[in-house]
């Protein structure tokens, strides 16, 4: 058999620089904060870390607008802090997989300005122009972060794409002269000793803005091939493309080995259980079990042999897990457990973010003016406009809104929660005195014991890493379990979505692996009734002649 890649057992963790750890009390988070944090990554066990952007930016965007692809930002330290950062996670085994944004740069990174100059500058192709049609945009392509994908510009009269933030201008991947500066970049890092590349909305790199087309344009794959065969390809990094608008077969197309383009995709479609059919993520319905359960086993099986994908509930642009579908209240240790248990017994690779493993929640929010992300921003204005309901637009924003993942990580239940000793930039969620990361490191029942066993067990039990997935009780509405197999070896994974008791059967008996409640060491679970949020990790020995293969 050929050797596995090694990522496929790895557990990523992912820094939103920063809201991790502050070192000089300017209350902005920095490199030399996360170096003071490695010993507590290296505790978890965790061996690659997505570093969200440190390059310098304007910050609209929190760092996705960058403005010098080879420098990083003075509020984030240094290029010796940086280098001497991946020095000592290269000393502690662990990879650092930086964030690159290359659909679009900040529209005061020096292409740009010289491109919005004049229409015959060298750099004017880099970007995306149209004339508009009598005084309006050129289509009615919109921004996601609300409005006109189109901005006009007063020097030459014509008007740029945005698909974000009219401060971050798409990049025309057409332009081959473009294209080539990209790889000379990612060069650049890569001999600077990163681990791997995350890809910012890579699935839109391929755009055809005149027919509308945004996610998985024609020649997307093209430039991946393009990209790999000039960079990384071949080195042992890992990478893994951010995609929104993928289907299962381009999940193949994007991780497929033998296409030579990413390791793995990050995929949304899990992520939309609990969002009115057809609409925006802030058009809320409660969590749809049944559609969550469809969702992974999809994926899981379609990529079965062929891809690969990652896995995940939390990042810097979603809300806290344990408070979207979770119990964030009394049975917040126990569901954050059962989250864990869900996500982590499946096959891809996990990632966990920041503070997750401690269990952080939602901010309580008390009006707009709590919020700092733009796309909060923009989209409370929209709606307002639009005639909505204050207290509606509050729910959806309370519920979904990224300010949620980017209050600062809870160390201690110290002053601003041990994260900076001067003023947060962001506001720190008042629980920290119960939920920081001392108190979880003290108590070995704690929810980060629970994360750190999970990561262990996928590096220990190649069943865990590569058994083949199997959906069980697929319309249960309240139980998720599954089973994963690998060479005459079963392992069952049941979780309790729910703080209602539920039963489940399983002929069979089950050596218990790993529970968020004590358990006898060998159960039967031929009528089990679970607990709230109960889950658990068994072996399965004994099975009757039914359930044989
Ligand atoms: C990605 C990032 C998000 C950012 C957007 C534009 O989705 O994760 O934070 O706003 O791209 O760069
Ligand atoms: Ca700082």
């Amino acid at each position: 058999m050929e050797k596995e890649k090694w990522w496929k057992k790895s557990v990523v963790y992912q820094i939103y620089p920063r809201s991790f750890c502050d070192s000089n009390g300017d209350g902005i988070g920095d490199i030399n904060g996360i170096r003071s944090k490695l010993w507590y990554l290296g505790e978890l066990g965790v061996d690659v870390l997505w570093l969200s952007p440190v390059y310098p930016s304007p910050n609209a965007d929190n760092g996705y607008d960058i403005s010098d692809y080879y420098g990083v930002s003075p509020e984030y330290g240094t290029m010796e802090d940086m280098e001497a950062f991946i020095h000592e996670c290269k000393n502690r085994g662990i990879k650092i997989m930086m964030d690159l944004v290359v659909n679009h740069t900040s529209d005061e990174h020096p292409w740009f300005m010289e491109a919005k100059k004049s229409k015959d500058n060298p750099y004017r192709d880099y970007y995306i122009w149209r004339k508009g049609e009598a005084g309006s945009p050129p289509n009615q392509m919109e921004s996601c972060f609300g409005g006109s994908a189109w901005e006009y510009s007063e020097e030459t009269g014509e008007y740029y794409l945005h698909f974000y933030h009219k401060k971050q201008p798409d990049l025309n991947w057409e332009n081959e002269a473009m294209r080539k500066e990209i790889w000379k970049m990612m060069n650049y890092w890569i001999g600077m000793g990163v681990g791997g590349f995350r890809m910012d909305v890579i699935d839109v790199i391929g755009k055809v803005p005149d027919q509308e087309i945004k996610e998985n344009g024609p020649k997307l794959h093209e430039y991946l091939q393009e990209m790999n065969r000039e960079t990384f390809g071949g080195k042992g990094l890992v990478t893994v493309g951010e995609c929104w608008g993928a289907d299962v077969e381009d999940g193949i197309l994007y991780s497929a080995p033998e296409r030579k383009e990413l390791d793995m995709i990050f995929q949304f479609e899990q992520m939309q259980a609990d969002q009115a059919p057809g609409k925006r993520k802030w058009d809320l319905k409660p969590l749809a079990l049944k559609q969550l359960k469809q969702a992974f086993a999809k994926w899981q099986e379609a990529l079965e042999g062929k891809g690969w994908n990652s896995l995940f509930w939390n990042s810097h642009d979603l809300p806290r897990i344990v408070s979207r579908w979770g119990n964030d209240k009394e049975y917040r240790v126990e569901s954050a457990k059962m989250l864990a248990t869900t996500l982590h017994g499946m096959k891809g690779t996990p990632y966990i973010y920041q503070g997750e493993e401690i269990g952080m929640t939602n901010y309580p929010f008390s009006g707009i003016g709590d919020f700092a992300d733009i796309e909060s921003v923009n989209m409370y204005h929209e709606r307002k406009q639009m005639g909505c309901r204050e207290e509606e637009i509050m729910e959806s924003l309370c519920a979904k809104a990224r300010d949620n993942a980017r209050t600062p990580m809870q160390w201690d239940s110290s002053h601003a929660a041990g994260f900076t000793e001067g003023t947060p930039w962001y506001k720190v969620n008042p629980n920290f005195t119960e939920i920081n990361a001392k108190k979880a490191l003290e108590d070995k029942n704690s929810i980060f014991y629970y994360y750190k066993k999970l990561i262990s067990l996928r590096k220990e039990e190649p069943v865990l890493a590569h058994g083949r997935f199997h959906l069980l009780c697929p319309e249960d509405e309240r139980v998720f379990a599954y089973t994963r197999e690998q060479d005459g070896r079963k392992w069952l994974v049941v979780c309790n979505f729910y703080r209602e008791p539920a039963g489940f059967a399983y002929a069979a008996k089950g050596k218990v692996i790993l529970s968020n409640y004590k358990q006898e060491p060998v159960m039967q679970m031929e009528g089990m009734e679970l607990r709230p949020y109960e889950a658990m990790i068994c072996e399965v020995i004994e099975a009757k002649e039914e359930q044989k293969p």
